[in-house]
């Protein structure tokens, strides 16, 4: 690599409607240690988006596609080394290692910040450096809070644009010293005077970095997604769910809790209106759920999605949970979105929309696998290499991605944007498991429901770097995003469902995957998943039938409604049988997980365990 040029600071240029201190002196600081040729501060006007994409074209970053098909529209192909979240690359930075647990990787504060300061030292050469402001959840709302990203990547800068409400209104909201959290980020890619920069830069050192006693966020190496995009993972979740724990630590309320879910509104129709929360991991099905649209059969209900993908939720003045999504969009996975198993998520993509990592049809269109039956016959990949139905390459990388404006969904529900959130009336939770686990259990109580979550597995999907289809322990679908440790995580959760009591929502688990001899999903999912919906909605009013078992009450066939769907009870005993040989050898997993997280492991959920290894004895 070039030696990257030293150069002087770049101008600071603050504008003056900035009247932040504490801000402009920390730009002033990065600045100082990252040389960036230019420093510009994001206003968020649609004028500025339009810019910045249009600059990223002229770079080769994006390409514009067909205005007639896809009106205002970009897509972008990351370099191939630059795909998904990186796990083994992400740090919770506390003071000591058992605050980060030990399900997270950890670095003393001061060896990590020695790391960074080496790393970061001129690293933004070149490049400038985008000062982004932004607010997760809707602007000076009591429960949302700040963060400014300062990032030398121009495609962060728009997509903050889209995932939330970014900039100049957030100034008001700071006003001269209001709280905010400061997130560094860095493709780590300076380019030396004259140097010719490439389509994306990003480097094979990677670091994720999280210090939950500074609230501070600093990001190297990656442009893609999560790793880059630093108000959804590192905020809204690592650093917020430390936010919500330390709450109530503190003593200065009851805390809250900051929770890798979708959220939606499901009207029956009589009008009765209920909001469920639901947990499944990455790549597992929260962005269709959200978006669910009722078989025909199902004439009158209606779901509307306030989230998909994260959601904070706090104990209100009545008592109950309140759930609010701290995002104003979606950055869903493509592959497999089509117009019969999500027609609403179809509809969101046809304007506005970044495509990131899916192919170019020669009318300069996108496609990506499923998308239709039959391939098109002819494609640029997402490497930007020819691509035909033979070439036995997937077109598009398995976790491609689209980021979309949550305002372009057509079943947008009308309080998605309510500061107040909406009350929870069931927590759901679901894994990825071709065996073992049945379609839906509801817990007789909240233990058991914080049992069943502590203990989820779920198969490994693309949206993590590394090996797919392994079966981990993937508590609450919260592994690589907890910011603090896991057992202390659980007890929080045991905390919070004392308070609300009588008032706490149903707890259920969901395994939408299990496959038959072939291989093949035997549920047919995405909209029929409304079945398994609709028993819950009754179970909470008392109208539903189910039976205990040994983990909870599952539903028999006939408590299912089948109007319109050919599934038979043979069917439904195939992925709702509880094979004991299989249980006993889950069990041995969740002992696995117990064992590990020992360490402030509530003794409630040692004594569940045990109950139901009880009754899987008998
Ligand atoms: P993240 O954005 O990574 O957190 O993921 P997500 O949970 O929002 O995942 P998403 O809804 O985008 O689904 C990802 C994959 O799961 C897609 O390939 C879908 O086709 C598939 N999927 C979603 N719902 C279902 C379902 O009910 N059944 C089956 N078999 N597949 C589903
Ligand atoms: C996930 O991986 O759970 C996502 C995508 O929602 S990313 O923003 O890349 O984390
Ligand atoms: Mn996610």
């Amino acid at each position: 690599m070039n030696q990257p040029v030293m150069t002087g600071v770049a101008a600071l240029n603050v504008p003056a409607y900035i009247k932040h201190q504490k801000l402009i002196d920390w730009v002033a600081e990065v600045a100082a240690l990252t040389r960036p040729a230019r420093i510009y501060w994001c206003d968020g006007s649609q004028e500025e988006y339009d810019r910045l994409c249009g600059e990223m074209v002229a770079a080769g970053t994006m390409k514009k596609l067909n205005q007639e098909l896809r009106p205002n529209s970009y897509l972008a192909c990351s370099d191939p080394t630059d795909v998904a979240r990186v796990e083994d690359r992400t740090f919770i930075c506390s003071k000591t290692k058992e605050e980060a647990g030990p399900t997270n990787n950890w670095m003393a504060p001061a060896e990590m910040r020695t790391t960074l300061n080496g790393l970061f030292d001129g690293c933004m050469a070149g490049r400038t450096l985008y000062v982004v402001p932004f607010s997760m959840g809707p602007l000076g709302s009591p429960i949302a809070h700040i963060g400014v990203e300062l990032s030398d990547s121009p495609y962060v800068a728009v997509n903050m644009r889209i995932m939330t409400r970014m900039g100049k209104a957030v100034y008001d909201v700071l006003g001269s010293d209001g709280d905010f959290v400061p997130a560094i980020h860095t493709v780590g890619a300076p380019l030396a005077e004259g140097q010719q920069d490439v389509a994306w830069p990003c480097n094979a050192t990677k670091y994720i970095v999280h210090f939950p006693e500074t609230r501070e966020i600093w990001s190297y190496g990656s442009g893609y997604g999560g790793n880059a995009l630093l108000g959804k993972k590192c905020f809204a979740l690592r650093i917020a769910s430390n936010m919500g724990f330390q709450e109530a630590q503190s003593g200065q309320g009851a805390g809250w809790l900051a929770e890798h879910m979708l959220i939606l509104g499901v009207e029956s129709p009589e009008g009765k209106k209920h909001y469920v929360a639901a947990a499944f991991p990455s790549a597992c099905g929260k962005t269709n759920f959200a978006m669910l649209i009722p078989p025909a059969s199902f004439n009158g209900w209606k779901v509307t999605t306030i989230g998909d993908d994260i959601a904070w939720i706090k104990p209100g003045a009545d008592g109950r949970l309140y759930a609010i999504n701290p995002e104003a969009g979606y950055f869903g996975v493509a592959p497999g979105t089509n117009t019969k198993t999500n027609s609403n998520c179809m509809a969101c993509l046809g304007e506005n929309t970044i495509f990131t990592n899916v192919a170019l049809t020669d009318e300069g269109d996108v496609w990506w696998e499923g998308l239709t039956k039959e391939a098109p016959a002819h494609l640029i990949d997402w490497q930007g290499k020819d691509w035909t139905p033979a070439s036995g390459t997937k077109a598009a990388h398995p976790n491609a991605r689209f980021t979309v404006a949550a305002t372009q969904n057509p079943v947008i529900d009308q309080a998605w944007d309510d500061p107040a959130g909406v009350p929870i009336s069931a927590f759901i939770f679901g894994g990825r498991r071709s065996t073992t686990v049945p379609l839906v259990t509801e817990a007789r109580n909240w233990v058991e429901g914080v049992y069943m979550a502590a203990t989820m597995g779920s198969e490994t999907t693309a949206a993590a770097a590394g090996q797919m289809g392994v079966v981990r322990r993937d508590p609450f679908a919260m592994l690589p995003f907890i910011g603090y440790n896991m057992s202390d995580y659980f007890q929080h959760w045991l905390n919070l469902g004392q308070k609300v009591g009588a008032q706490a929502p149903k707890i259920y688990c969901v395994n939408w995957f299990r496959t038959d001899a072939e291989g093949k999903f035997v549920w047919p999912g995405f909209g029929d998943n409304m079945r398994v919906l609709k028993w819950m909605l009754e179970r909470i009013d008392g109208q539903a039938g189910g039976v205990e078992n040994v983990f909870g009450v599952t539903p028999e066939f006939k408590d299912l409604n089948w109007d319109g769907l050919n599934f038979t009870q043979e069917q439904f005993q195939q992925i709702t049988s509880i094979d004991k040989a299989a249980w006993t050898e889950e069990l041995t997993l969740h002992a696995e997980l117990f064992e590990k997280l020992a360490y402030h492991l509530p003794q409630e959920l040692v004594a569940t365990k045990a109950e139901i290894e009880k009754r899987l004895a008998n």
